[in-house]
C-alpha cells in the first residue's frame, strides 16, 4: 500500500474534520501518500480529488462540517456509477480508502470492497445508528447542541406555563433523542425504538400541571413523526395547546467537542493502520472504551443494540 484515498459521504457530522486530519497526518507519518476526494461518491465517479499534505490538514481540528465536503450519490447507488468510482481509484494510484461517513456511505464501501477494492470505515453521523460502535463522531457535539436548545426552551416554556415539543434527528434511530431528552430533563420522549402510549403522555401532562409544574418538554425522534404531527395528535387526544421547535440541521453544524475530537483522531489513525495490514471492509470504532476494528457486513447483519435501561431510567426520572 503506497497511496491511500479518503472521503466523507453522507450528512456531515462536527469530528470529520479531525478524522480527516488523522487519517493524513498518520498516513504521511507511516510513509504513505493521501489524496482527498471531494464531495464523497460522487466526487469519485467524477475524478474529483487531490494529493493532501500535513498542511492542507491544519486548522481544522476544530471545525464543524466537512473540509473534502460531501453529498449523497444517486450514481453510486448504480453498477455503472460503482465501476467507474473503481476505475479513478485505479487511474489515480490509490491502493486504498477510507470512508467517514454513516449507513449509507457504509454500505457503499461495502459494495466497493466486494469488488475488490479495499475500504475502512469511520463512523461519522450525529444519529449514532451504527451497529459494531458504542458512539459515531458528531454525536457527542450534537447531544450537546440539542441540551443547549433544551435549556433555553425550558427558559420561555417555564414563563408562560407552556408545552413544548422538540423535534431532534437522528433518521431511524433515538439515540440523539434519549440522550439529549434524558440529560436536558423532558418530561415525555419518543421514540422509534419504543412504541408511545398517548393515554399515558396525556396523564402524565395532566398529572404535572395539577403538581403545579410550570412546563412540559416532550422530545420527538423525527424517526418516529414530525413535532407538528405529534402536536395535532396531542389537541385532537386531549385539546392541549403546545408548541413545536424543530431543532433541524442546527444540530449537524458547530465545532466538535473534546470527546468527538478525541475519537476522531483515534479512529482515523486506526483506519490507517487497518490498510496497512492489508484489511479492506472493516470499520473502526468505539467498544467497552477499547477502540475497535471490525468486519462491517457482519456487524450490519447484526443489527444495532438499543438501551432499553436507559430508556426505562428516563421514564423514572420524570415522573
Ligand atoms: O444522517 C444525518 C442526518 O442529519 C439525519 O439525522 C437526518 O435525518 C438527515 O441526515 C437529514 O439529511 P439531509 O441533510 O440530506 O436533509
Amino acid at each position: 500500500m503506497k497511496r491511500i484515498g479518503v472521503l466523507t459521504s453522507g450528512g456531515d457530522a462536527p469530528g470529520m474534520n479531525a478524522a480527516i486530519r488523522a487519517v493524513v497526518r498518520k498516513a504521511i507519518y507511516e510513509g504513505l501518500e493521501v489524496v482527498g476526494i471531494f464531495h464523497g461518491y460522487q466526487g469519485l465517479i467524477e475524478g474529483n480529488m487531490e494529493l493532501l499534505t500535513l498542511g492542507s490538514v491544519g486548522d481544522i481540528i476544530q471545525r464543524g462540517g466537512t473540509k473534502l465536503f460531501s453529498a449523497r450519490s444517486l450514481e453510486f447507488r448504480t453498477e455503472e456509477g460503482q465501476q467507474k468510482a473503481i476505475e479513478q481509484l485505479k487511474a489515480n494510484g490509490i491502493d486504498g480508502l477510507v470512508v467517514i461517513g454513516g449507513d449509507g456511505s457504509y454500505r457503499g464501501s461495502m459494495t466497493l470492497t466486494k469488488n475488490g477494492f479495499p475500504c475502512v470505515g469511520i463512523p461519522g453521523t450525529i444519529d449514532n445508528d451504527i451497529p459494531g460502535t458504542d458512539y459515531t463522531l458528531g454525536f457527542d457535539t450534537a447531544l450537546n447542541t440539542v441540551i443547549e436548545c433544551i435549556d433555553k426552551i425550558r427558559d420561555t416554556a417555564t414563563s408562560h406555563d407552556r408545552t413544548f415539543i422538540i423535534e431532534v434527528m437522528g433518521r431511524d434511530a433515538g439515540d440523539l433523542a434519549l440522550w439529549a431528552g434524558l440529560a436536558g430533563g423532558a418530561e415525555t420522549i419518543i421514540i422509534p425504538e419504543v412504541e408511545f402510549d398517548m393515554e399515558e403522555i396525556v396523564e402524565k401532562l395532566k398529572s404535572g400541571t395539577a403538581r403545579g409544574k410550570k412546563h412540559s418538554i416532550i422530545i420527538v425522534a423525527e424517526g418516529v413523526m414530525s413535532g407538528s404531527e405529534f402536536a395535532s395528535h396531542l389537541m385532537k387526544h386531549a385539546n392541549i395547546d403546545t408548541r413545536v421547535s424543530v431543532l433541524g440541521h442546527i444540530q449537524r453544524g458547530g465545532s466538535p467537542t473534546g470527546r468527538d475530537r478525541v475519537l476522531a483522531s483515534l479512529f482515523g489513525a486506526r483506519a490507517v493502520e487497518v490498510l496497512l495490514a492489508g484489511h479492506g471492509g472493516r470499520a473502526v470504532g468505539i467498544q467497552n472504551h477499547q477502540v475497535v476494528d471490525y468486519d462491517m457486513n457482519e456487524a450490519f447483519e447484526k443489527g444495532e443494540d438499543f438501551d432499553l435501561l436507559m430508556y426505562q431510567l428516563s421514564k423514572e426520572l420524570s415522573i
